[in-house]
């Protein structure tokens, strides 16, 4: 019932505050097709994403777990024609279909999707000296979020904004003792945050067709 009145809720988000996009709507459908987990940030959370870039006219954005590519383009929608948007993934499904969606949308050029590991890609990306990132979304394994992060701190510079998803984890993120990996890896991450004076940050719960989640808004300081 609950999740019910959050699902319309998000519709109504959708159908009144957002403009009609076909490319995202067919990457949305491409990634059904080929049976991606419907595990994509939802429409208003890919839009407060775009947002975000937008407002904070990012040029360069990294981006942790590509998926079907949704994330990413809403991003790269936000970008200058001179932006680019790096996307890092592993698994062949995802990476055959996100190549899909970033030509039939028109992405290609401003979308690069590296493929690997991701942990090791971000640290080719640091032994190669990779031009520091405005704005980087964390989105892929929740367990390594914490070595993701220091990956990204050093692919960082004053001001770059790094959005982590799902750190809310239906009010999980709230027990120290859990079993769970992805909970232990939101926390540890957080505990990284806490103690790096490079860092200011907040979390945001988030409701909606996805349930109780959040993300983890974090800042490196001027
Ligand atoms: C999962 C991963 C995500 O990034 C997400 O937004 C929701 C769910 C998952 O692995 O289950
Ligand atoms: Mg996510």
């Amino acid at each position: 019932m609950t999740e019910d009145l959050w699902t319309k809720v998000d519709e109504y988000i959708t159908e009144t505050l957002h403009e009609d996009d076909p490319n995202l709507e067919h990457v949305l459908k491409n990634s059904g097709e080929a049976r991606l987990p419907p595990i994509n940030v939802s429409k208003p959370i890919g839009r407060f994403l775009y947002m975000l870039v937008k407002t904070s006219g990012a040029v360069r954005v990294l981006e942790i777990g590509t998926l079907g590519g949704y994330s990413a383009v809403c991003m790269a929608k936000a970008l200058p024609e001179s932006g680019r948007l790096i996307t890092l993934d592993n698994n062949p499904v995802c990476i055959r279909v996100a190549r899909k969606n970033f030509r039939d949308t028109g992405f290609e050029n401003i979308i690069e999707l590296r493929e690997g590991e991701a942990l090791d890609t971000l640290a080719a990306m640091n032994a190669t000296g990779e031009t520091p990132f405005d704005f980087i979304f964390l989105d892929a394994n929740k367990p390594d979020y914490p070595d993701y992060l220091e990956h990204c701190l050093k692919l960082s510079k004053p001001g770059t904004v790094i959005l982590a998803d799902n750190t809310v984890r239906g009010g999980d993120v709230l027990n120290a003792d859990s079993d769970d990996y992805s909970v232990q890896g939101v926390r540890r991450m957080h505990e990284i945050i806490k103690n790096d004076p490079r860092l200011e940050a907040t979390a945001i719960q988030t409701v909606g067709e996805k349930g109780h989640d959040g993300f983890t808004l974090a800042r490196v300081k001027d």
